[in-house]
């Protein structure tokens, strides 16, 4: 029997996103040749909300395996305002269940980080048949070992260590990186780690300001004019971690230093008297073609989940677990974060390396 499949990517963009709509695509019409109909909703849930999708073909799923961002656009629509009705008007969920009905869809495939699992759990509990995929250049989503996107963020973010070091040893400077990920510090950890970082600051460990300034000390004290510190842009004090979110940012405002590197860098600059400087990748860790390990890990999902879609095995996210593409429910996955514990592999490795972890 003919199948009906849709594909939406929502939330952030990330390298991946595109190889796995190609992988899907072409393991659909390997396995399933002209019993298949795939259909891309545009600008993720927002799409499927309005009703706003095209038809595709065979040969719109070619020459996509190195293209950054993603074809069917995305945009962010937040899971707390799904089942909100807005100023519109508009029952947001209602509108994704009869879309999908009147686009006629058998299946839909959502590409996504936390938020558009929780939506697609959501869907699924609607009785919508859900096959959910995992990407974030911020690697936070449970059950998988790894999200698309990562390792090429990691990449990215560790050629911006590699090159500060020049600077940075040559004007004897403390260089702070501020990195992507306002929860979960993997990619900080990682690309920390690679790119040889003095001080690694994530948001998982809330740091006093006092142990840093002794790490760049310590350094001077052994020869080493520089410093540099990789900080999550999520990052705070131990000070701020008794705090509230909200009351904390409030303080930021107030002191005029909202974003953790500049806060960082001005109170190191005058507490140490280290010339400091601030650098932020911003979205150029989300941007640009996937590495290598990002089309295999693409490419493994996206076939993994035609196959799901072949069997008709609904309700769940594709994810790597110890070297094995597998399934999780949704039910289990949806609204669970996956952060760095400060019992995990890679914190144990920094301290061996005598890296400040704050
Ligand atoms: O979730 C991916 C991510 O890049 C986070 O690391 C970052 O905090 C956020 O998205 C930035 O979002 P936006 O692109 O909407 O500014």
């Amino acid at each position: 029997m003919k199948k009906r499949v849709g594909i939406l990517t929502a939330g952030g963009d990330c390298p991946g996103l595109n190889a796995t709509i190609r992988g899907a695509a072409k393991a659909m019409y390997q396995r399933m040749g002209n019993e298949v109909e795939i259909v891309g909703v545009r600008n993720g849930f927002a799409g499927l909300i309005t009703g706003d999708y095209m038809e595709m073909d065979e040969p719109d799923f070619s020459n996509l395996l190195t293209r950054g961002g993603t074809i069917l656009g995305t945009q962010r629509t937040p899971f707390k305002m799904m089942t909100v009705v807005e100023a519109d008007g508009v029952d947001k969920v209602d509108r994704m269940v009869t879309n999908y009905k009147s686009m006629g869809l058998d299946a839909l495939l959502c590409l996504g980080g936390n938020g558009t699992h929780k939506t697609a759990h959501l869907l699924s509990e609607q009785g919508l048949n859900i096959v959910g995929l995992p990407k974030t250049i911020d690697n936070d989503i449970w059950g998988t070992d790894v999200t698309f996107g990562f390792h090429t963020a990691v990449d990215i973010a560790t050629e911006v260590i590699d090159r500060i070091h020049t600077t940075a040893s040559s004007h004897h400077r403390v260089m702070v990186i501020e990195l992507m990920g306002n929860k979960a510090g993997w990619l900080t950890l990682y690309s920390g780690i690679a790119g040889g970082a003095d001080i690694i600051l994530i948001p998982e460990m809330p740091y006093r300001i006092e142990n840093v300034i002794e790490a760049i000390e310590k350094r001077n004290e052994n020869g080493k004019s520089f410093s540099i510190i990789a900080v999550a842009e999520g990052c705070y004090d131990m000070d701020e971690a008794k705090m509230k979110r909200k009351e904390w940012m409030a303080k930021r405002v107030e002191c005029g230093c909202v974003h953790i590197s500049e806060r960082l860098a001005g109170e190191l600059e005058t507490r140490t008297g280290f010339e400091t400087r601030v650098v932020v990748p911003g979205h150029m860790q989300r941007g640009g073609t996937p590495s290598a390990y990002d089309r295999l890990l693409a490419t493994e999902f996206g076939t993994y989940a035609a196959q799901l879609v072949e069997n008709d095995q609904y309700g769940v996210t594709v994810a790597l677990k110890n070297n094995l593409v597998v399934s999780n429910p949704l039910s289990e996955v949806a609204g669970k974060t996956k952060l760095v514990t400060e019992d995990c592999d890679l914190i144990n490795v920094a301290r061996r390396m005598g890296i400040s972890l704050g």
